[in-house]
């Protein structure tokens, strides 16, 4: 009998709930893909359309990021076995912070193993017992988890709302420390769009610091793709920039950038750049690659591209009578979310889905509140338009199946 710690993790409701709907073959957790991730995904013994990734840009099956990752392997081995700060630091890891600097005008940048362990030890870094961290409510699990390792004290905020960001703000004030205010560029989830703009102008009033995590709106945001901030208008107010490499960049990483005191403090303090091994050579290559892509004029198509098949999917979506629920003040947004509500009749729909040929992502709580479980559709430049029209069909052919539960 294993441990009752063990057995009393294994009964909390996520857990229990995923590994019976594994037993019952209706799970749309873990499945198992055989195929690269493109327009189409072989999922298990079934080629079916992939609306549930976040290869925005197409580039995690682009031949000449899988031609980089292998260079990157054949020079430098297919691992550093060793952490940044000691002898996890190949040319590679220099070239990209390198670029990465570069692409934002910034002084310097620092690469990350993900973007996960880019916000925990970049928001345990730098806060501490005394200060206050304020986020949105629904902020990526990464920052809360950075703020909790720091001991800083947490206030939230409500979702994208500069009202609720000024009352929290004056009762942030109060404590003794300072004060940093947290927001993702683009809500992965829910597909919202922080007013940016606007919360930034509340921190400099305020005297608070800002951090953007901009994971999800990386590559298809700004004149330069540099993300949401860039968009804004205001990249240059905001003092931490963090981003994933993870999602539209085609790779797995994360980094931040910004001033180089920055990264002096990140290099020496940073628990999970000090305390883990540094990126593979392979995963590095590939996101220089892919970002060099980003970059160029041809990240200015691929970005558009995005955009346009997403305004266009919204567009097939709503004929259809489905309703995507983004927040996004008429700003198109790569996520489109199908709020279902009850966790089982989200699940009913998206073996629907699945039986109809397409795979969508599921998210349920905790990664949204307990009484919004959603599917996730997410739009690449490499689908093409019969894509969205079948996807469309699809979606709302499930949704008529479920509409009972
Ligand atoms: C908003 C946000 N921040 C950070 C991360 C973590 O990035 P990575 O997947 O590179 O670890 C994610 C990934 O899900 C995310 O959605």
């Amino acid at each position: 009998m294993p441990h009752k710690i063990i057995q009393r993790a294994a009964a909390r409701h996520l857990p229990k709930l995923i590994a019976e709907l594994k037993r019952k073959e209706q799970s749309p957790f873990m499945r198992t893909m055989q195929s690269e991730t493109g327009a189409s995904v072989m999922l298990e013994d079934q080629r079916v359309l992939m609306f549930g990734s976040n290869n925005y840009l197409g580039l995690a099956a682009d031949s000449r990021v899988l031609h980089a990752a292998n260079r990157g392997i054949h020079e430098f081995g297919s691992a550093t076995t060793g952490s940044r700060l000691l002898n996890g630091s190949v040319r590679l890891h220099v070239d990209i912070e390198e670029r990465i600097a570069q692409w934002y005008g910034a002084p310097a940048a620092l690469a990350f193993t993900s973007g996960y362990t880019a916000n925990v030890g970049t928001i345990s870094a730098l806060m501490s017992r005394r200060d206050t961290v304020v986020v949105d409510a629904y902020a990526h699990a990464s920052i809360i988890d950075g703020v909790r390792l720091s001991g800083a004290r947490l206030l939230w905020f409500d979702h994208n709302s500069v009202d609720s960001l000024r009352t929290v703000l004056a009762e942030a004030k109060e404590g003794s420390g300072d004060v940093l205010v947290i927001v993702d560029g683009l809500y992965s989830m829910e597909g919202s769009l922080s007013p940016l703009a606007d919360i930034v102008d509340l921190c400099k009033q305020n005297g608070a610091a800002i951090m953007v995590d901009e994971a999800h709106s990386l590559g298809i945001y700004g004149e330069n793709r540099r993300g949401w901030a860039e968009e804004c208008g205001v990249l240059d107010d905001v003092d931490v920039l963090m981003g994933s490499l993870s999602k539209g960049l085609g790779s797995t990483g994360g980094f931040i950038v910004g001033p180089e005191e920055l990264m002096v403090a990140l290099r020496g303090s940073a628990r999970s750049f000090i305390f883990s091994t540094s990126a593979t050579p392979s995963s590095v290559a590939a996101a220089n690659e892919a970002i060099r892509i980003t970059m160029s004029d041809e990240g200015k198509v691929l970005a558009a591209n995005v955009q346009e098949s997403s305004r266009t999917l919204a567009a097939l979506l709503g004929e259809r009578g489905v309703k995507v629920e983004s927040n996004t003040n008429g700003q198109w947004s790569p996520i489109l979310p199908v709020l279902i509500g009850s966790e089982a009749r989200t699940i009913a729909t998206w073996n629907e889905i699945l039986r109809g040929g397409a795979y969508v992502g599921v998210a349920m709580h905790p990664a949204v509140p307990r009484d919004r479980a959603l599917l996730r559709v997410c739009v690449s430049a490499a689908h093409s338009p019969d894509d969205l029209a079948k996807v469309a069909d699809v979606i709302r052919n499930a949704l008529d199946a479920t509409a009972d539960l």
